[in-house]
């Protein structure tokens, strides 16, 4: 159980793609466990549509199918799992032909209140189509809401497209646009951390603050997912989305408001001060080769000649009052030595010294936010070594586990999309990512691919199991300064 749960009203959510890999691995367990929770209420029905020929009893299989699968036997709950089944209803619709939308129209009719949610767990060249289908359908009025997750575009131009058609079919309020980033609960104590206490904001500055270093590695490759990954690459794929949205958090100034519109105001403002990219020494792309037998990323993705980046790190600096001259470094990649996505803010050094030499080395203080595995805050800080011995300086941690938190209280860590999915039934667009943003970080990102593609660049090679190329470290130590180890 996740505590303090507030049901939101009855609502029809309708998947497209509801057999899919999204579908069965993250929204089907998302509402399965709001349902355990308590969340989802009596009258909440749950629509997939798809080009087969299966009915409720099929669908409910293969929801019950994909419960087993990722939410577990252990964790599932007979009484549960027959409400939620019963959720399930199919209706059969082939979302590029005409056929079958006045049977949708009439499964989800327009009733005042009831938020009607259309969810697109689709491949991302169906967005459109679908989009204009739904609007032809007569169903886009109301409290009607449409559901998409990147990639959003694979530059402006397709970005401004895509925003372009959805804005014939919809208003703006009614797109949610998922970073499932945004939804992760360590992102949102991000924000909890600096606006509800007043200890960081006096030094969430240039003037306090040495730089920022933003990491998300991971230890898989790409996971069958050869040809979307080698059209993306690293930068399209995570850091054009989760990692700029991480920036804006940590960069941005205090919205008026928690409100939609405010906070998504500032994370536009933090990226169109992003300094440009025009310099080939702030970037560096990486590829992992083989290693024990283990496939290298070109016969994973099956293309020997690719020159696409399973890894990129780059350097770069918001253009503002508040953080002139503070680097912000961003590296992500696969096959990397561990599983770890943290946010590191260092601080400036002590201006003077007041121990003698041999003391022990007064390390810059650094404000760590985890966001997996083990979510938590960490400070580390100076300390008397404690005990006899003089006065001897010694490194020590503040360590805010949220998981050891949330275990004593018999609670568990939620996946982001249980949120997301609630915050638009809900009609919550604050952890949304509206269609400006996108288009900025697009037009940020795209000169420096369209710079490698000019000159035909080529990323590094590095070897699987480590931090990415070398070209990446002397990154920070052309700055002096070094990244964090990347371990679990
Ligand atoms: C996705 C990327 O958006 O995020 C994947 O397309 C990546 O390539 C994934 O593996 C990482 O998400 P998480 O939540 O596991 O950090």
């Amino acid at each position: 159980m996740v505590a303090r749960v507030v049901p939101v009203e009855p609502f029809d959510l309708v998947v497209f793609g509801i057999t899919g890999d999204l579908a069965r691995r993250k929204l089907i367990p998302a509402l399965y466990h709001r349902m355990d929770a308590g969340q989802m209420p009596q009258g909440a029905r749950i629509i997939g549509t798809g080009r087969g020929a299966l009915d409720d009893t099929a669908l409910r299989r293969l929801v019950s199918e994909a419960l087993d699968a990722f939410v577990g036997p252990k964790n599932l709950d007979a009484a549960v799992r027959e409400a939620f089944l019963a959720a399930f209803e199919y209706l059969r619709l082939d979302a590029t032909s005409q056929a079958g939308w006045e049977d949708l129209a009439a499964a989800v009719p327009d009733v005042p209140g009831r938020p009607r949610v259309f969810y697109l767990s689709v491949a991302p060249g169906l967005f459109e189509p679908i989009a204009a289908q739904i609007h032809q359908a007569g169903l886009a009025g109301g409290e009607t809401r449409v559901v998409i997750e990147k990639p959003l575009g694979h530059d402006l131009a397709s970005a401004r497209q895509l925003n372009g058609r959805l804005a014939q079919c919809f208003d703006e309020h009614q797109i949610y646009r998922i970073d499932h980033y945004l939804g992760k609960e360590t992102v949102q104590n991000l924000m909890a951390l600096r606006f509800a206490n007043a200890l960081f904001e006096p030094l969430w500055n240039a003037r306090h603050i040495d730089h920022v270093q933003i990491t998300v590695a991971e230890s898989v490759g790409v996971e069958g997912r050869g040809a979307y990954y080698d059209a993306m690459g690293a930068m399209r794929d995570m850091l054009q989305n989760h990692m700029l949205q991480l920036l804006c958090l940590i960069a941005m100034e205090p919205p008026n408001h928690i409100e939609p519109d405010e906070v998504r105001d500032e994370k536009l403002k933090v990226l169109n001060a992003l300094a440009p990219l025009g310099d080939s020494q702030s970037v560096v792309r990486g590829q992992y080769g083989r290693d024990n037998g283990m496939a290298s990323y070109l016969e994973e993705v099956e293309n020997p000649d690719s020159h696409c980046e399973s890894f990129v790190a780059l350097k770069t600096c918001v253009d503002n009052w508040r953080w002139a001259g503070v680097p912000f470094y961003l590296r992500t990649g696969k096959r990397l030595r561990a599983r770890v996505s943290e946010i590191a803010v260092t601080f400036k050094e002590v201006p003077h010294s007041i121990f003698p030499l041999g003391s022990g080395q007064i390390d810059h203080n650094v404000l760590i936010i985890r966001l997996q595995p083990d979510e938590g805050i960490n400070l580390l800080m100076t300390i008397k070594d404690p005990g006899p011995g003089g006065m001897r300086l010694a490194p020590a941690e503040l360590d805010m586990t949220f998981a050891e938190r949330l275990a004593a209280r018999g609670l568990r860590m939620p996946d982001a999309y249980e949120r997301l999915v609630m915050d638009v039934v809900r009609g919550d667009q604050t952890l949304f990512m509206r269609g400006d943003e996108v288009e900025a970080a697009w037009a940020w990102i795209d000169p420096i691919v369209a710079r490698w593609e000019e000159q035909d660049d080529r990323p590094h090679p590095y070897d699987p199991g480590t931090a990415g190329p070398d070209e990446a470290m002397m990154l920070l130590h052309r700055d002096g300064r070094r990244w964090r180890e990347i371990s679990a």
